[in-house]
This record gives C-alpha cells, structure tokens and sequence, in this order.
C-alpha cells in the first residue's frame, strides 16, 4: 500500500467485480439498443475503460472534459466544458460515465446540457457517490459503491493529480492534504 494512504476501502478485485454487476444491470436495461458512451475526463477513464469493456454490446465512445472552477467556489455552481462530444447525440441512447457524485454539480449541469440536445434516453452511471456532499439535487441512475464523507484517491480519482493510478481506492492519510 501507499505511504500516503491510511486505508483501502475498496480493493481491485471489489471494484471488478462491481463493475461487472453494473454492467450486467446496464445490459438488461439497454438490451437491443445501441449505446453512445460518454466519459468525463479525468477521473473517470478507469472506470470508463472497465465498463465498456464489460458492456459486450455495441456502443459508441465519447469523451467531454469540464471543469468547475475551482472546489472552493463550487458554490456558484459554475461549471464548463473545455472539450465537447463530437457527435450529435439526437435520438441516441447516451450513457454518461463518472467517476463520483460528489456535490452533484457536474453531472447535474451535464445532464441538462446534454438533455437540451434531444437524445433519445439519457442515462448516468458513477462509480462512486458521496451523498453526504451534496448540495443540488442529483441522483445517478447507476451507482457503484456509496461511500462516506473521507478523501478517496485511485482508479483515476486523484489529489492534486497524484494517486490516480492505484489500482485501488484508498483514503488519504489528512496529513497529506491538510497541510
Ligand atoms: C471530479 C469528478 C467529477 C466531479 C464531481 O472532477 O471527476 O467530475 O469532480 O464533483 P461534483 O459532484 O462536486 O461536481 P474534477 O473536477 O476533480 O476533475 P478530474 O475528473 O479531472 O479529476
């Protein structure tokens, strides 16, 4: 384990084999459908890779990049789109995939941008929700593991950009951000 980490809450094995069980759910409820993935960079590439790769069925693959400006100022809700999806999502069945719901801002705002271009269903999935944290409105159609109020890094969450490739997800000892 890393030195910076005080715990594992969820270990590569949990996380595969949730990730599968998400995709089984996924599959039953989109059966026959083709579905247009949307991964929201960074954070969630792991999981993004994973998931699709569970789905066996066809799928289109999307990127969007967004940021808030900055978490102290999350308050104001302000969130924006540094890159797009590149295909027009109108009458498409569309899967947003995150890594975590967290104050719910990003994927609220993402919803209702993406809800005005007219698909044809939208959908989210996240691999971690802290409900916690909240302070709009939001719940993620898929959810992977619910998860306390603690700072969480690994499988693409990071601090400060580090830890996100641990294959795990661990807390984060307080000394290493508190300082
Ligand atoms: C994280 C995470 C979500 C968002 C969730 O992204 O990946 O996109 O925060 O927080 P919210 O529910 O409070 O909006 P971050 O801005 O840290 O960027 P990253 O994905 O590049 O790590």
């Amino acid at each position: 384990m890393h030195s910076d980490i005080k715990r594992v809450l969820f270990t590569e094995e949990q996380i595969r084999e949730r990730v599968r069980e998400l995709a089984a759910q996924i599959r039953r409820d989109m059966e026959g459908k083709e579905i247009l993935t949307v991964g929201v960079l960074r954070g969630a590439v792991m999981f993004y890779a994973d998931l699709v790769r569970e789905l066996d069925i066809p799928i289109h693959m999307n990127f969007m990049s967004v940021s808030s400006y900055g978490k102290a100022s999350v308050s104001s809700g302000a969130v924006r789109i540094q890159y797009d999806i590149e295909e027009d999502i109108a009458g498409k069945n569309v899967l947003i995939v995150e890594d975590i719901v967290d104050s719910g801002l990003t994927l609220k705002y993402l919803t209702t941008t993406l809800i005005s271009r007219n698909p044809a269903t939208l959908k989210t999935c996240c691999l971690f929700d802290k409900p916690e944290r909240r302070t709009v409105d939001f719940q993620a159609d898929y959810v992977g593991f619910v998860v306390p109020d603690v700072f969480i890094v690994g499988y693409g969450l990071d601090y400060a950009e580090r830890y996100r490739n641990l294959k795990y997800i661990g807390e984060l000892k307080p000394e290493v951000y508190s300082h």
